[in-house]
């Protein structure tokens, strides 16, 4: 048969380039803000990067605009000891994860609904439901507090392209959060393990490092995984955990996807197919964010075991089904790989454990 080839039908034609001109309404929000902006694809540490004067939000911040995500976008916020941040409510979802300090946020729905507070710390995580008033407390009067959060912010503004709806609509979703359950934001989560990589479904979790795992070896043995839903929001998040001296297939799938690393140190790989890997390093307060279609393979050469929480897109994008999810199985690998984390481990007097892997071969 003939080598195949494809080619581009026609160019973007400029009437439609002049409509995203008048009506990029995500990117001038952003100018508005005027807000340091990180770009690329990864940040060494959350608690470490500079941060501007946010007036709006009475804190301090920095949006993480990485490329190509479009469906899903970061920020990071500090709140100065002592302070708080401006009541808000807003049309998109949003996860928080607390990267350091301590806090609490309060959420109400109006001025006749009662009012919810919970206590947050280093590795909280929690959304908020959509639409609802909220605001965030430093219980701090010396330290600050930071979190990262993931917002579908983009799709937003894209659809509606109106800050009157988007910050000052009163619909109430109460089938997210109902302010009539005493114990809304306290009572346990539920955990579904019959499914695979199991299910947290709950409302805040105080701290992600102890949140139950449950095996997820179809991406390599000794993978440890828990998918969390949180408050009926359709973004949602997973923690994974993997064994010292191991790592996991490379895989791939859609946009969206913001990690933040919670335990030990190690590297990242990420290629587009074809190209050579890039390497991005990570530790505690990393967030690394997986192009659209790229591969990327996580390598723990730390003494402890990996562990990170993954932030997503809305399942409504479908980035993270099933159907687009690929993986490469161990025995597939270039051998180089394996020669770098060999290296990689020895540096850190960290002993390899892929051979038991490597036997195992659940694909
Ligand atoms: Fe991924």
């Amino acid at each position: 048969m003939a080598e195949r080839k494809t080619e581009i039908e026609f160019d973007t034609h400029s009437y439609v380039i002049y409509m995203r001109d008048k009506y990029d309404a995500y990117r001038n929000w952003l100018k508005q803000e005027n807000l340091p902006a990180y770009n690329g694809e990864f940040i060494q540490d959350v608690r470490e990067i500079e941060l501007g004067d946010w007036p709006r939000r009475k804190a301090r911040g920095a949006y993480l605009e990485f490329r190509d995500q479009q469906v899903s976008e970061a920020y990071v916020l500090e709140i100065p000891p002592g302070g708080s941040t401006e009541p808000q409510r807003q049309m998109f979802e949003e996860i928080v994860v607390i990267a350091e300090g301590q806090g609490a946020t309060t959420l109400w729905w109006d001025d006749n609904s009662p009012k919810h507070t919970f206590e947050w710390t280093r590795g909280s995580l929690f959304a908020i439901p959509l639409n609802c008033n909220y605001e965030h407390f430093n219980t701090s009067g010396t330290e600050p507090a930071r979190f990262m959060a993931l917002t579908d912010a983009p799709v937003t503004w894209e659809l509606f392209r109106d800050q009157e709806f988007v910050f000052n609509s009163n619909f109430q979703f109460r089938d997210r959060f109902d302010p009539d359950i005493s114990d809304f934001y306290s009572k346990p989560g539920k955990y579904l393990t019959e499914y695979y990589g199991g299910i947290l479904d709950t409302a805040f979790i105080a701290d992600l490092r102890e949140v139950k795992l449950v095996p997820r070896s179809k991406r390599g043995a000794g993978t440890m995984n828990m998918y969390i839903h949180l408050a009926g929001s359709t973004m949602f998040a997973h923690i994974s955990e993997f064994p010292v001296g191991t790592y996991k297939k490379a895989h791939r799938h859609g946009p969206g996807a913001h990690i933040y690393t919670l335990d030990s140190t190690g590297y990242t790989l990420m290629w587009k197919d074809g190209e050579e890997p890039q390497r991005f390093d990570w530790s505690e307060g990393s967030v690394i964010s997986p192009s659209a279609g790229y591969w990327h393979q996580h390598y723990n050469t730390g003494t402890k075991p990996a562990k990170f929480v993954a932030l997503h897109a809305s399942i409504a994008f479908g980035g993270g089904s099933e159907k687009n999810v690929e993986q490469i199985d161990f025995r597939y690998e270039d051998a180089f790989l394996r020669d770098m984390y060999v290296e990689e481990c020895r540096k850190n007097g960290v002993e390899v454990k892929m051979e038991k892997i490597d036997k195992s071969h659940h694909d």
